[in-house]
């Protein structure tokens, strides 16, 4: 039976636009069979839907020294109805910032760590002038967690 890995991103300018579909084009590799892929801009995604996810990437901007409005509403809403039922869940998390992302980062693993979510590799946070690699390394980020999603890793 097929994995549903489940992409809640914040794409709010053309830049997190390009990463957020860099991310949903590594995650559907044609090699890797076996997991649906869908992406939900946080203020959409419901708890219902990370109720069915196996997998969950998570990337938000950093505003203010945090995570995204729209991102914390999102974990305002899915918070309580999940706390029990996922915890376990794997979650691969990417920030974009002007300069810092630390607070971002910070922001949401402090919930994630409430939630007993485990994270499959170090957040990618992607500051300063755009680049070229921000796209190859968000296309890997959502390549590995798929992969090990279909390979019974996480
Ligand atoms: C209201 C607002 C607050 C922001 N606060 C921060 C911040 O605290 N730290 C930071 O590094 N970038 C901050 N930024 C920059 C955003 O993270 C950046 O514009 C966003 O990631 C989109 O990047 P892009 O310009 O490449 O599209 C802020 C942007 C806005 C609009």
């Amino acid at each position: 039976m097929s994995k549903y890995l489940l992409i809640v991103a914040h794409a709010p300018s053309p830049n997190t636009r390009l990463i957020t579909e860099a991310v949903l084009r590594g995650a559907n590799h044609p090699d890797i069979e076996g997991v649906r892929v869908r992406w939900i801009p946080p203020l959409d995604a419901t708890a219902e839907d990370v109720l069915k996810a196996d997998g969950l990437i998570l990337g938000t901007t950093e505003n203010f020294a945090y995570m995204s409005g729209a991102m914390k509403d999102f974990f305002d809403r899915i918070y309580y109805p999940c706390l029990e039922v996922k915890q376990g869940l794997p979650y691969g998390l990417f920030i974009r910032a002007g300069n810092d992302g630390q607070g971002a980062k910070n922001s949401v693993e402090k919930i994630v760590t409430g939630l007993r979510w485990n994270a499959v590799q170090e957040p990618l946070v992607m500051r300063g002038k755009f680049q070229d690699s921000f796209v190859a390394d968000s296309e890997e980020l959502g390549m590995t967690v798929a992969a090990g999603m279909e390979a019974g890793i996480f």
